[in-house]
């Protein structure tokens, strides 16, 4: 192959800071990442999360607060993940009005009206006494597991207490086949139509949400998640049936959790569905790992996570889930 070279260089697009901000083609933006916030009992508490420095469990005066800084710097919504005062074998506080979360949707929507998105997330981890993210079953063989769809039925009044409550666009996680057919269908039945919902859509087992777990309160008591989590190994072209079919059971957005990890499947998710607003989760221990090391002086915080971002923009991520969210709207 003969070189073009010397007639083609590309530097000429990075050579002078004003060319390279004209072909700039990934713009990072405030009204596309969603913040999530830990919602707990109690007044006047902001509890340190100790393996997510800069994050808090909050009770709902304080989560008020965020929230109405979430509106004042522009951000694209909040998430909602609630920490309830007692737990039950089915989690019986996330189908309750007055239920952590329904408390907490409801006084936020009071303070921030239409300005603010409030998201909720759809799963029973947090609010089972064994934290497994459904109601459990005995196998034949012994031991438990998650029942398919017992669960769906009580993921349906959740989500209908969280839709009563005001929440404007709900995110089911639990990984159990069919949830959002009976979402849609459950919602609709309940004159919630017009409800937006955003699938779960690929989710992982993950390692990377170790210390959401702590914030959450919600590691499982015994087994693990991957019976009903995806598995890192299998073919990513799985991630493609999954979105496929909650596609087609009616979800609006999907998302793909983690970001970083996954950033493959991000792609092939948006070369293959044009049009469908895809989220990406920048997860708890993608986020930790950040934290410690630039505590030890290790990396430069604010950079990296603008190249991460950057990077989960570009695999094709139209909306970031990010603890980061409220300092990247103070850096951009
Ligand atoms: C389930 C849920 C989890 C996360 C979001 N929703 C935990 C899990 O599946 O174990 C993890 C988010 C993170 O790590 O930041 N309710």
């Amino acid at each position: 192959m003969t070189s073009v070279f010397p007639m083609v260089r590309l530097r000429r697009l990075r050579y002078e800071p004003l060319v390279r901000r004209l072909v700039r083609e990934t713009v990072l933006s405030p009204d596309r990442f969603i913040l999530p916030l830990f919602v707990r009992p109690g007044q006047g508490i902001r509890q340190p999360i100790l393996s997510m420095p800069g994050q808090f469990q909050l009770s709902i005066d304080e989560l008020v607060k965020e929230a109405e800084e979430a509106v004042s710097l522009g951000l694209g919504g909040v998430i909602l993940f609630g920490i309830p005062e007692t737990k039950d074998s089915i989690g019986s506080d996330a189908m309750s009005e007055a239920g952590m979360i329904a408390r907490a949707v409801r006084h936020v929507k009071q303070a921030v009206g239409n300005k603010l998105l409030v998201m909720t997330d759809l799963c029973f981890c947090e609010y089972t006494d064994h934290g497994h993210c459904g109601v459990l079953r005995e196998k034949p063989d012994g031991g438990y597991e998650v029942d398919n769809d017992t669960t769906l039925e009580n993921l349906v009044r959740q989500a209908l207490v969280h839709a009563r409550a005001g929440a404007d666009l709900l995110a089911p996680s639990c990984m159990m086949d069919g949830m959002v057919r009976v979402l849609r269908s459950g919602l609709d039945r309940e004159g919630f139509s017009h409800l937006p919902i955003m699938s779960y859509a690929a989710k992982y087992a993950s390692s990377f949400y170790g210390p959401f777990r702590e914030a959450a309160e919600s590691s499982p008591k015994f087994g693990d998640r991957r019976s009903y989590q995806m598995d890192p190994t299998a073919a990513a072209g799985q991630a493609i049936r999954e979105v496929q079919l909650d596609l087609e059971e009616g979800a609006d957005m999907v998302m793909i959790k983690p970001a970083l990890a996954y950033l493959d499947i991000v792609r092939l998710v948006r070369d293959r569905f044009e049009g469908v607003p895809i989220a990406a989760y920048n997860v708890s221990g993608e986020y930790s790992m950040v934290k410690a090391a630039a505590e030890k002086g290790w990396i430069d915080e604010k950079a990296v996570v603008l190249e991460s971002l950057t990077a989960i923009t570009r695999a094709g991520a139209n909306i970031i889930l990010t603890y980061w969210a409220k300092d990247l709207a103070k850096w951009l």
